[in-house]
């Protein structure tokens, strides 16, 4: 989004006096680079040579986390509050790690209406609770995905029941780079009431709360469908395939969508381990 649209939409919903603070920080507003990026085939080629070693992973598994970990998750949740998406764009910040989405400006009045941000996407993930679900997560699906792999998102919303059939609700693949798979985490259960996952030949409904799907983000068409009655609550984490494992070192963003380029994954985590 330029820097017009953003003050247009500063402007629309913070009002005039919160828009002036704004303006005087106004050098705090950088220009996402979603869109400025050649990634030649660093990804793929990458990601080929992933596959020659450890070949494909399972496209589609589905498990549950542990019980302690979900009341845990829940009550992450709830310390770090509702967040608008506005108000997340507003906040969000150049990364010099993750590619970030540049939506059109109708997309995000369209994933503010239908959408509550929980921003745990600003906390440190070695933290102990996210840190925790990933090490959950890891020995759950380590056996599917079949290679080492890196973690470099994660971020946590809330579907609005009866919310608008739009992006996400809509059958889509994610189209990331090549290596990438994506773990899906429901606090809520997965019904018609709280809203369930649906998936080019397959519904992932009538499952309980915890319940984590892990499946090839990009490669399968799926759609996540409103509840009726109840809001849903989803936390979404992106991994990359890789030739090492190594946690999320790097700070999460709402509007991430993976690395920059296999590189940085491994510079980070090289940094990280020679401290
Ligand atoms: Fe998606």
């Amino acid at each position: 989004m330029n820097v017009i649209k953003r003050a247009i939409l500063a402007y629309k919903t913070l009002g005039r006096k919160a828009f002036i603070y704004r303006v005087f920080n106004f050098f705090n507003l950088k220009t996402k680079n979603a869109n400025s990026l050649n990634f030649s085939n660093k990804f793929k080629n990458h990601y080929d040579a992933i596959k020659m070693q450890y070949g494909t992973s399972e496209p589609l598994v589905v498990d549950k986390i542990s019980d302690v970990l979900l009341r845990d998750l829940k009550k992450l949740i709830q310390d770090v509050g509702d967040e608008s998406v506005i108000t997340t764009l507003l906040n969000s910040k150049d990364d010099k790690y993750l590619l970030i989405d540049n939506h059109a400006n109708s997309v995000i009045q369209e994933l503010d209406i239908n959408l509550i941000v929980h921003p745990i996407h600003s906390i440190n993930p070695m933290q102990e609770t996210i840190s925790r679900l990933h090490k959950e997560l890891r020995d759950t699906f380590k056996a599917y995905i079949k290679s080492p792999f890196v973690i470099v998102n994660t971020r946590a919303w809330s579907t609005k029941a009866n919310s608008s059939k739009f992006g996400p609700s809509l059958m889509h693949n994610d189209g990331f780079e090549p290596g990438h798979m994506k773990i899906m985490v429901y606090l809520t259960p997965l019904n018609d009431e709280y809203g369930y996952f649906m998936l080019e030949d397959d519904l992932i409904n009538d499952h309980p709360a915890g319940t984590s799907i892990c499946f090839l983000n990009s490669d399968i068409e799926h759609a996540a469908v409103p509840g009726n009655t109840y809001n849903r609550i989803s936390i979404e984490v992106t991994l990359m395939r890789a030739f090492v494992d190594a946690p999320q070192f790097n700070m999460g963003a709402f509007f991430g969508r993976h690395a920059l380029s296999p590189e940085v994954v491994y510079d980070v985590a090289t940094k990280m381990i020679n401290k």
